[in-house]
């Protein structure tokens, strides 16, 4: 039997963890190193808990058609997970400032049920917006169902923090860097375009079904995101290179009166005391200057010494030892939407590994032979 091509995927948030069960699924062995893993439900060391989750796309076809082609995928993989309580349908609202009436060519009206623009009358004077059903997860436990699929298929998981990828590129053939705002300091990888965007929610208990995304004041983005068990997440905050991960009040009382303002029912009695607050929330969303990055690099280990500032190479290469290279498939700099084009993106990286290091053997689909 061929041996299995062995992948190390680090990071463990929503792309490393679609990222390691879409190439179980292919076949490959499977191994995740991570400093913080789904169990960690309130790390603000990584963003994959903080999400709302919604599906919402933010840009046009012609801007960001992989961005496009990740999202419909996504949509497809959460209407499938709707009958297990893991997605939810919610009728969903837009709003936006009358200069954007392009609705980002409204490229999405094929994939949500029930798009239609809004009526003047529906909107708040001077803004447009369109209505269409769409879903949301609920992000943290999203994340410790694509682990246990993950695991059903042997995929393994080690906490360790990494400063250098020549840690862990030892005994696989590839490398997928799922590490999200990691992906700026691990040398190796040193992406200096990588940023954060900070975004302050506030998590309330409510079973209101209707989604609102009101970016018509560019002083004031809000937004209410419902959730699979009874909760949702009123925001937000979009504070671009932005690192502070402590809970800023007066921006608690600004999301709050514009959440309740576009939908009364987050409140039991219509009214600011009447809502029911659970938590707030601090997350770094892990942007990317220029967009995600998701594609293979021929990496060279042991790294090259004093080519950047960070780079940590444990032993100086020598220059008459040929130097192992080992292709590295980037996923990382999802900012706003690594939910809604994870499973899309980890398809990607599917395709990327499959294209660096061939399909991994077959899996038997008759396993229980072996033990007659
Ligand atoms: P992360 O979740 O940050 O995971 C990175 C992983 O890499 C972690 O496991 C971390 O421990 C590991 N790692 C990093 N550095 C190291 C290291 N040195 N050594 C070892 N491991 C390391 N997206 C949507 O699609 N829809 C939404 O509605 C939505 N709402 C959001 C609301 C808020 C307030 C925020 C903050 C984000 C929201 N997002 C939303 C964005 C979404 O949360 C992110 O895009 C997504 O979580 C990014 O996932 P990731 O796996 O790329 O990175
Ligand atoms: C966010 C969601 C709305 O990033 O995508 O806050």
């Amino acid at each position: 039997m061929a041996p299995s091509k062995r992948v190390v995927v680090l990071g463990s948030g929503v792309v490393g963890l679609s990222s390691a069960l879409t190439l179980a699924q292919k076949g490959y062995s499977v191994h995740v190193v991570a400093r913080d893993l789904p169990e960690d439900t309130v790390a603000q060391t990584f963003a994959s808990p903080w999400a709302g989750a919604n599906w919402t796309p933010f840009m046009s076809k012609e801007d960001g058609p992989r961005q496009a082609k990740w999202e419909t995928a996504t949509f497809n993989q959460w209407v499938d997970l709707v009958p297990q309580g893991l997605a939810m349908w919610l009728k969903g609202t837009r709003r936006y400032a009358q200069d954007e009436a392009g609705l980002l060519g409204h490229w999405y009206q094929h994939i949500t049920p029930n798009y239609r623009k809004l009526e003047s009358s529906e909107c708040p004077p001077g803004a447009i917006g369109v209505t269409y059903d769409t879903l949301s997860v609920n992000a943290p436990k999203f994340c410790q169902y694509l682990q246990r699929e993950a695991q059903k298929l042997g995929v393994t998981f080690e906490r360790r923090l990494v400063t250098s990828l020549e840690q862990i590129e030892g005994g696989f053939d590839l490398i997928v860097n799922a590490t999200g705002l990691g992906a700026k300091s691990i040398a190796g990888v040193e992406d200096q375009e990588v940023e954060p965007i900070r975004g302050q929610t506030v998590l309330v208990k409510s079973d209101c079904k209707r989604c609102t995304m009101d970016s018509s004041d560019p002083n004031s983005p809000a937004y209410i995101i419902p959730r699979p068990g009874g909760e949702v997440i009123c925001g937000g905050t979009y504070l671009v290179g932005n690192y502070d991960l402590s809970v800023d009040p007066p921006t608690i009382n600004r999301i709050l009166q514009h959440c309740l303002r576009l939908d009364p029912s987050i409140s039991t009695d219509g009214t600011l005391e009447g809502i029911e607050i659970v938590r707030h929330n601090v997350g770094l969303r892990p942007a990317r200057r220029g967009g995600p990055r998701v594609e293979v690099e021929r990496v060279a280990f042991p790294l090259e010494r004093g080519k950047s500032k960070l780079s940590l190479g444990t032993a100086r290469a020598d220059s008459s030892k040929p130097r192992r290279e080992v292709p590295v498939v980037h996923a990382y700099g999802f900012s706003s939407a690594g939910y809604q084009q994870g499973w899309g993106a980890a398809l990607e990286v599917a395709e990327l590994v499959e294209g660096a290091i061939g399909a991994a053997p077959a899996r038997s689909s008759h396993r229980w032979l072996s033990k007659l």
